[in-house]
């Protein structure tokens, strides 16, 4: 096939900025140009909108190896568009987004919209869309349906494809987002290396085929977490958008030195905004957390990271993977005024569904993880009306968790009330049964599966299907989050 679009070039951020106040309010309404400013960051470029129109969202995503220096090695990652993490891509809701796909990769992949409940054709999903080849381009076209904080990554071989840098954020802006001084993106990360190289991916070890893959150096942004530093002054407040990236590993974080709260979750913003003790985010969740820098000195997103503490106990060490100084500012530290968003009742359930997850031990010495024990099932596990609000039981029956993601729809957890808001991502720790309401909103054929990549490429995966027409989502989405905080 003849390739007749330039590969796109990645910008760094600070002339996207500069950008933006030079040329695209020329072409393009003001309005549609989010307000936030976006503070230069290590690792984080933008998509560059190549289309006039003020509803439409066109890119380019190219995915090739590319060397990128990680803590002052030279390793060599998968990218989008030379970077990993790939291109930030900005929407506002409503829009039509067309991204022009080239995988110049030596082997097979799609791009996966995490969490935007789009057509299932356009999903990514390789039990849908045949994977682009290797050399092969594709064009993805969906319009966005509602505000948040979203992600891109392939789902082909992705615990490989993933781990080696694939991903990279998807923001959609919708009228009701409150103005922030700045807005940060935050694609938390962990990476294995061997010399300067990513490891392999190791399906021979009991741990990882348990656990999943955990890094040893934390990554934020594609840099080594310590080098993820920011500047601001006292009196702003930001928002920052947290996505984990990881193949497996969960993040348990604070925030030091900053008056904070979690606004918006997976599926957008959350009628009350709360701070808990701490912000467990497991792999494939988002939060957006208000940071107001009310005093001068540095503020410090730490990660709880467990140790080994002696033969058979672990402690949990507080490690810096984000910091902002704060120098003093002529500004007072100010409340931002929570909208008023619209309050809809949860649904009543209509159907029930259990899905419970367990392994065995293959007679090759291999782990098979199950559901319902099945391990890759091709056959629904639940099939739908589009409108339907199913109560999903979700059972571990061992010891390692699930961040279990559902494609396409939101959901809410119903029996642990610290979690408000909609999720399309929810962690199942070891032994535990966590209940959730799911709001079946979008026809198609969507995959339920263990966001622990290795867990599903050794069988957590399964298929939920929603009767309807494609492409009409219905908007009878609930409250966001009836917390009560
Ligand atoms: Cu983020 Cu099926 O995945
Ligand atoms: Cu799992």
């Amino acid at each position: 096939m003849s390739r007749s679009r330039p590969l796109s070039v990645p910008v760094p951020a600070l002339f996207v900025v500069l950008g933006l106040a030079s040329c695209s309010s020329e072409d393009k309404p003001a309005a549609k140009e989010p307000e936030a400013k976006f503070p230069e960051m290590v690792g984080v470029t933008f998509a560059a909108d190549e289309n006039p129109d003020p509803h439409v969202v066109e890119v380019s995503l190219t995915a090739q190896r590319a060397k990128k220096d990680i803590g002052g090695k030279e390793v060599v990652m998968m990218t989008y568009n030379g970077e990993a993490p790939g291109p930030v891509i900005r929407a506002h809701v409503g829009d039509e987004v067309i991204v022009h796909f080239d995988n110049l990769l030596d082997e097979p992949t799609t791009i996966h919209w995490h969490g935007l409940r789009i057509p299932d054709a356009m999903d990514g999903s390789p039990r849908i869309q045949d994977p682009v080849p290797a050399k092969g381009i594709y064009t993805y076209r969906f319009k966005v349906p509602e505000a948040g904080s979203f992600w891109y990554h392939p789902h082909v071989r992705p615990f490989d494809q993933i781990e080696r840098g694939l991903y990279g954020m998807f923001v959609v802006y919708g009228k009701d987002d409150p103005a922030y001084d700045a807005e940060r993106y935050l694609a938390l990360d962990d990476l294995r290396l061997v010399n300067s190289s990513v490891a392999p991916p190791d399906f021979s070890t009991f741990p990882e085929m348990m656990h999943g893959r955990y890094g040893d150096m934390l990554i934020t942004n594609g840099q080594k977490a310590e080098l993820a530093k920011g500047e601001s002054k006292r009196g702003k407040v930001e928002r920052w958008r947290l996505v984990n990236t990881a193949n497996a590993r969960t993040q348990r974080l604070g925030i030091e030195g900053a008056k904070w709260r979690i606004i918006g979750t997976d599926g957008g913003l959350l009628n009350t905004p709360y701070t808990p003790k701490e912000i467990v985010l497991p792999v494939g969740q988002r939060y957006d957390v208000e940071v107001s820098y009310d005093t001068v000195g540095t503020v410090k997103l730490l990660s709880s990271i467990a140790v080994a503490d002696g033969a058979d106990k672990v402690k949990y060490v507080p490690t810096q993977v984000f910091a902002v100084d704060v120098a003093e500012g002529t500004e007072a530290p100010r409340e931002i005024a929570w909208p008023e968003l619209p309050v809809r009742e949860k649904r009543v359930a209509d159907a029930a569904l259990s899905l419970s997850f367990n392994a065995i031990q293959t007679s090759d010495g291999m782990v098979e993880w199950q559901v319902n024990g099945k391990a890759h099932s091709m056959d629904a596990v639940g099939t739908y009306k589009v409108g339907q609000t199913v109560k999903i039981k979700l059972e571990n029956k061992l010891g390692p968790e699930h961040p279990f993601h559902l494609h396409g729809q939101f959901f809410e957890i119903l029996n642990k009330p610290e979690y408000p808001g909609l999720k399309d991502t929810v962690l199942i720790p070891g032994m535990e049964t966590v209940e959730v309401l799911a709001y079946m909103d979008n026809p198609g054929r969507w995959m339920a599966h263990c966001h622990i990549l290795e867990h599903a490429e050794l069988g957590l995966m399964s298929e939920i299907v929603v009767e309807g027409e494609p492409g009409q989502v219905s908007p009878g989405l609930p409250d966001h989050g009836h917390g009560q905080h």
